[in-house]
């Protein structure tokens, strides 16, 4: 008998996204599935009930998460929600599992094999599946709007008979997928933009899209690159330097915009009061890893802080900002994660390919993931992925070579 992929609408608050798209349902049902979507899941992505069912689906309500074998989820389930789900049953989404240790043994508890999207690694075959990338460069582009929607003045420069104005000066912290696309962003608005990152394989990235690259490049900045292209946490010393050199430049700055994560630990704080207090009356600062403890000092988390003179932007869920573009790409992450396992309508899991083993949480009532108690995997045996150029309108990634586990 056919299996059943119900895709639920999201309980979250301000969770405007949703785990489907009309495109993902019409091939899940076509790889033999049938497929369940709660009205009104696509409200908030502006995808009607009438385009999922047009797709393939059947439009149920919450209680038919009950009869799953498969439910897709943009959000780790809520205990009310779980305990409606069938032992057994894969539960896929972006799970948040660092500090939710709790949470995780929940879903062990109540049976479930639960993947977290946003663990999947950093190899060329599963460029299509990472939640990390198609999210966080559409948060990217967001920041920016969300900066120049701020903003009082232009972002180009405008030479008119009435006079000049000067280019709104743009400084991106954090040059990974979203700092890649909001500096793309702002050179289309015609901003002067320059970047940091403690990764050197960014600087050539920054360049690559006409921006200046401004770091302290000394030997540890050389050696900063961890595994899987992530950054590492860096020296107290280094951090001084770089924030010297941070400092002076961003008291020149009209926007800055910082994105600076750092896998597992909480965001690196780059922005203090005292550079804040150095920007100009009408300055804009976007703090994109908010939600992760942010980078700027006195950003606060849903809104727009006023801080020594400065609006700080802290928008929660900026990928939920941009959620019917947002939910096209999960909806294809999860789409290319399922097609690996899926034929003839059945769900067969590999516990030996390293998609699952780094994205597996739980399975038969344990934690299976060694990050979260479970066993240790082997290390990826896969190629390293090759570069796409932000520039080009295509998604950024970087030629960074995948290293093994982050
Ligand atoms: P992320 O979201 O973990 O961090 C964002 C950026 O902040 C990173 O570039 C990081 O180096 C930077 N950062 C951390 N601490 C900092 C500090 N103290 N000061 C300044 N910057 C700091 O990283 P993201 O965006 O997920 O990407 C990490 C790397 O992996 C990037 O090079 C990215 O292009 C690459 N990548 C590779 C993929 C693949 O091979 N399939 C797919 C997606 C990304």
């Amino acid at each position: 008998m056919a299996k059943t992929i119900f895709i639920a609408k999201e309980t979250a608050e301000g969770e405007s996204r949703v785990a489907g798209s009309p495109d993902s349902i019409k091939k899940l049902a076509g790889l033999g599935f049938d497929v369940v979507v709660e009205a009104g899941a696509g409200a908030g992505s502006r995808i009607p009930d009438e385009a999922f069912e047009q797709a393939g689906a059947r439009i149920g309500q919450a209680g038919d998460a009950a009869a799953a074998d498969v439910v897709l989820k943009v959000r780790r389930p809520a205990s009310g929600e779980l305990s409606g789900y069938k032992k057994g049953a894969l539960v896929v989404a972006i799970m948040d599992p660092y500090g939710n240790e709790t949470a995780i043994k929940e879903m062990a508890d109540k049976g479930v094999t639960a993947f977290a999207m946003e663990l999947m690694p950093r190899i060329t075959r599963a460029q299509s599946m990472d939640v990390l990338s198609s999210q966080a460069n559409l948060a990217g582009y967001q920041a920016v709007i969300d900066a120049a929607h701020t903003f009082d003045r232009a972002m180009p420069m405008m030479m008119t008979a009435a006079g000049t104005v000067p280019a709104a000066k743009v400084f991106v912290m954090g040059a990974g997928v979203a700092g890649l696309q909001a500096i793309a962003t702002a050179k289309r608005l015609g901003a002067a933009v320059s970047a940091t990152d403690v990764r050197p394989a960014a600087k050539e990235q920054v360049a690559s899209l006409g921006g200046k690259f401004v770091a302290v490049e000394n030997d540890e900045f050389k050696e900063a690159e961890a595994a899987g292209g992530y950054a590492k946490e860096m020296s107290k010393e280094y951090q001084a330097e770089q924030a010297e050199l941070v400092a002076e430049h961003i008291a020149k700055q009209d926007i800055v915009i910082t994105t600076a994560l750092i896998p597992g630990r909480p965001a690196p704080r780059l922005v203090t009061r005292e550079m804040l207090k150095s920007m100009k009356p009408g300055s804009i600062v976007v703090d994109l890893a908010v939600e992760r403890g942010g980078n700027v000092e006195g950003a606060e988390a849903g809104k727009i802080a006023e801080v020594e003179g400065v609006r700080v932007i802290g928008y929660n869920n900026v990928p939920g900002r941009i959620a019917a573009s947002a939910s096209l790409l999960y909806a294809k992450n999860l789409l290319t994660f399922l097609q690996t396992m899926a034929k003839d309508g059945e769900v067969t899991i590999d516990f030996d390919d390293e998609i699952v083993k780094q994205t597996a949480l739980t399975h038969d009532g344990r934690v299976v993931h060694p990050k979260f108690g479970g066993a240790e995997p082997e290390t990826p045996k896969d190629e390293p992925s090759t570069p796409a150029n932000v520039g080009q309108e295509t998604a950024p990634s970087t030629a960074d070579e995948q290293k093994g586990e982050a």
